[in-house]
């Protein structure tokens, strides 16, 4: 393949292939975007929660919200509807990520709103790359989580193309297998086109149940299909993680005590200790 410029509005030019083999952030730093394109699966939790155990844990963590729905922004106890620059305003090129980030008690938040939506319908070319081009100048951070919206469109091929790993919620109360292979297609095809370095270091069992055989078949299954991929630290069913959102509390914050708020620490122990994969 030969150097192919993509020229973006503004003059900017895009060199395809050295963004393809870059990877400009410190070796230190784990860029994560959690995504699954089927809704209501645990991802925005898993963001959230994950976020606040890395916090508790001394790590200097972004929280990036992807999703037009704003539900992490919502989550973290901001209000998306009075939030007027937001991560749309940094993929248009009309702010810096510096100019809306917020310190929420130590978690940075990129937050989303409404608008960002419209990023769909904007004639750029090379639109996959608007978020690894804003983020160019970003400053050392131990984590970067990204909340992807449950689709496999444009926003989340953005975040495919600026993270280095994928976590992969699975609620394990369905057999949800068909999705996950668009999304595993989905990872290949990111992989040889737009980013080099992203890999599945994990999927995450969310809302398990285990009185219910249908989790324990789905773990089995998953087991099965994705060896080793599987996090052992299922994430049960809490009604205390389906309270947090409304009080814009993490679980540590809201119910330090509950089973969700034990999982998300096991499972953030288990995050720290497992290696990123080099391979896919
Ligand atoms: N472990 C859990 N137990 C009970 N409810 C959960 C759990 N995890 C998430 N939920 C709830 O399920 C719904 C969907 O979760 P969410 O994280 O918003 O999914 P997504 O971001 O994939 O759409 C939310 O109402 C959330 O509070
Ligand atoms: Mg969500």
């Amino acid at each position: 393949m030969g150097h192919r410029f993509f020229p973006a509005e503004g003059g900017r030019k895009f060199l395809v292939i050295d963004k393809i083999s870059s990877r400009p952030y410190s070796p230190g730093m784990r860029i994560i975007a959690i995504s699954n394109n089927k809704g209501g699966v645990g991802k925005t939790t898993c963001t959230v929660n994950i976020a606040g155990a890395l916090h508790q844990r001394g790590k200097k963590v972004m929280v990036i919200d992807l999703d037009h729905q704003a539900q992490t922004t919502y989550h973290l106890g901001l209000n998306p509807k009075s939030i007027d620059r937001s991560i749309y305003h940094v993929l248009a090129e009309e702010l810096e990520y510096r100019d809306i980030l917020i310190d929420r008690g130590g978690i940075h938040v990129l937050p989303s709103s409404s608008i960002l939506k419209d990023i769909e319908l904007m004639p750029i070319p090379a639109k996959e790359f608007l978020l690894k081009d804003a983020m160019q100048s970003l400053e050392e951070y131990d984590f970067v989580l990204i909340d992807c919206p449950p689709s496999l469109g444009v926003l989340t091929m953005n975040a495919l193309t600026f993270a280095q790993e994928i976590f992969i919620p699975l609620q394990v109360q369905f057999l949800p297998f068909h999705g996950m292979y668009n999304l595993f297609e989905a990872v290949q095809m990111v992989k040889k086109r737009l980013n080099r370095n992203i890999a599945v270091t994990g999927i995450i069992g969310t809302m398990y149940n285990a009185s219910k055989s249908i989790n324990r078949e789905v773990i089995e299954e998953t087991q099965k299909r994705l060896p080793g991929k599987l996090f052992t630290t299922l994430i049960r069913e809490n009604v205390s993680l389906q309270e947090a959102p409304s009080w814009g509390k993490t679980i540590f914050e809201y119910k330090p005590d509950s089973n969700g708020a034990t999982d998300y620490s096991n499972l953030t122990d288990e995050i720290l200790e497992r290696p990123v994969p080099q391979e896919d």
